[in-house]
């Protein structure tokens, strides 16, 4: 599995074998193409199953800019060490127990939006967060780790970095600081659209407002779509029930299990969450017994 460099409390790694078992039993082509509105960290278009063009947009500029870093190799595993072995010296000389340092590189990226300080932000701030204020800063506070980039550390996410370039070079690649419908919008026929949009009702930031208008937007332009598309949203928890579900996506196929949240700053995001996974078309291919499982469980919840 592909990791991100950038971290983030909305990553789906652990979705990732549960949405490309969908693909597969979608029965399209592996040469079809992927288009993904809602990109993020980027951990589910790097891992995709398909081969055509990935078109990868975002309204956060930070994530776009890095990657399209990575794709002309402005941004490089060379050029990653170099920049974190650098700073790492300079967080850990820094006489506060590196807090001063690293609100001098909070400060220069919110100035300066360089997309090196992006990810030492991404990687020395508390708990893993992406959160930026409502004039579009980062605010995440320090992790508290003076050492926090060790040798080892460094290399780890070099070595990320290197692994994104080489997923990037072996298809075509679009990255467009875009709003959804736009996106959804470059879909073709014969394309799977991955929608991950932020949990309406949920945690929510500067990049990631979300209102039931824009829920209602996202509905008529994924029941206006040609293309097959897998949406995913949360559909309960201890505490609540997702009303968007019924309200929009039960008209669709809707797929439920159960994922465990470990960052976020709210008690109430750290606990069991069930997903949804919603889409538009006949499996061709059943996944396989496991997944039906517990499918069927959560189906019983649903
Ligand atoms: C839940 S996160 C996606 C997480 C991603 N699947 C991952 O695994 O990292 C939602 C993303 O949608 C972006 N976003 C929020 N509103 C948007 C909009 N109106 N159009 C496009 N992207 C938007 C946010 O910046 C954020 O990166």
């Amino acid at each position: 599995m592909i990791i991100p460099p950038i971290k983030s409390q909305g990553i789906k790694t652990k979705l990732v074998p549960w949405i490309n078992e969908l693909v597969a039993s979608s029965g399209i082509p592996e040469d079809a193409g992927w288009v993904e509105p809602f990109f993020g960290t980027g951990v589910v278009g790097f891992n995709s199953p398909l081969t055509g063009l990935h078109v990868a947009g975002d309204t956060n500029p930070h994530i776009v800019n890095f990657y399209k870093g990575i794709q002309s190799g402005a941004v490089s595993g060379q050029t990653m060490r170099a920049y974190l072995q650098r700073e790492s010296r300079r967080l850990e000389d820094s006489p506060d127990d590196g807090y001063s340092y690293f609100l001098e590189v909070r400060r220069r990226f919110n100035a300066l939006h360089d997309v090196h300080d992006f990810i030492f932000l991404s990687r020395a701030g508390f708990n893993g967060l992406m959160r930026f204020n409502k004039h579009g800063e980062w605010n995440v506070p320090f992790c508290k780790k003076q050492k926090r980039f060790t040798a080892a550390y460094i290399t780890k996410i070099c070595n990320q970095v290197i692994d994104v370039a080489r997923t990037i070079a072996k298809s075509d690649w679009v990255f467009s600081n875009s709003s959804f419908l736009e996106t959804v919008s470059a879909a073709g026929e014969t394309d799977l659209i991955y929608c991950d949009p932020p949990y309406f009702g949920r945690y929510a930031d500067y990049y990631n407002g979300w209102t039931e208008h824009d829920e209602s937007e996202l509905y008529n332009a994924l029941s206006r779509t040609k293309a097959k598309f897998i949406l995913s949203t949360w559909h309960h928890n201890a505490y609540r029930h997702n009303e968007m579900i019924k309200r929009y996506w039960s008209k669709f196929n809707v797929s439920t299990r159960e994922h465990f949240y470990h960052t976020g700053g709210k008690i109430e995001n750290r606990h069991p969450m069930v997903e949804a996974l919603v889409y538009n078309f006949d499996m061709v291919r059943k996944p396989c017994s496991k997944t039906v499982r517990q499918m069927e469980l959560f189906a019983e919840t649903a």
